[in-house]
């Protein structure tokens, strides 16, 4: 799919924001509570956020811990809103706009990469090569991905624009998330399981680099 084709590109994010935060949905407030799980246990100086959208979990950043934040999204409103909304709390925001499947990450190195429900509409492969530059050895890797049981991969939360989502994500297996970034030299840390409205699941894989 061509860069201006990506139909992330043309949902508002207060489409985005309404949907993701719906009771029936509940992932904003899932993927902020990792988030800040993840920042917690990790303490990293340096940390980056695959498909940042609006900046949701950066709420959490404590600036005097973690120096840097990298954001990156393919929609530059998104990250314009993330700019406002965290610029002055985080000194060291800086936010990229890049396609993953198309463009590199800039060369820099940062201690912790986290992706929320990113993987589905990226190549994974290719984002295992990008996060393996970007991290030192013994730097963690934190992806999110959702298991829908029965239910549509997009809740039906009767917001039209996230329709046309349905046509670009696909569901992955945690084991194939696994071995692909087994084959970048990441080692699998931890796989848990956390249930969300509507039957579906997250699923949280910690990957160290090794
Ligand atoms: C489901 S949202 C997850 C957002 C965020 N993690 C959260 O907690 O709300 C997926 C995000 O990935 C971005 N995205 C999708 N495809 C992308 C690509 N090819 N390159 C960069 N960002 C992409 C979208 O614009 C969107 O902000």
């Amino acid at each position: 799919m061509k860069n201006s084709d990506n139909p992330w590109k043309t949902i508002p994010a207060e489409d985005y924001e309404a949907h993701m935060g719906n009771p029936l949905v509940g992932q904003l407030q899932a993927l902020g509570y990792i988030t800040r799980e993840v920042l917690n246990r990790y303490h990293p100086n340096r940390f980056m956020m695959l498909g940042c959208c609006t900046g949701n979990g950066f709420e959490h950043v404590n600036p005097e811990i973690t120096k840097q934040v990298i954001g990156v999204d393919i929609n530059p409103d998104y990250l314009k809103i993330a700019g406002k909304r965290y610029g002055a709390k985080i000194p060291e925001l800086k936010l990229f706009c890049l396609d993953l499947n198309e463009d590199w990450l800039p060369e820099l190195e940062v201690d912790l990469v986290m992706g929320g429900l990113i993987l589905e509409y990226v190549d994974p492969e290719k984002t295992a090569v990008q996060v393996q530059k970007v991290l030192p050895t013994g730097g963690i890797a934190v992806f999110v991905i959702q298991q829908t049981g029965n239910s549509s991969f997009v809740s039906p939360t009767g917001i039209k624009s996230l329709e046309a989502l349905g046509a670009i994500s696909r569901e992955l297996d945690p084991h194939e998330v696994q071995s692909v970034f087994e084959a970048c030299y990441f080692e699998l840390q931890e796989l848990q399981e956390m249930n969300l409205p509507g039957n579906k699941k997250f699923i949280r894989l910690v990957f160290e680099k090794i």
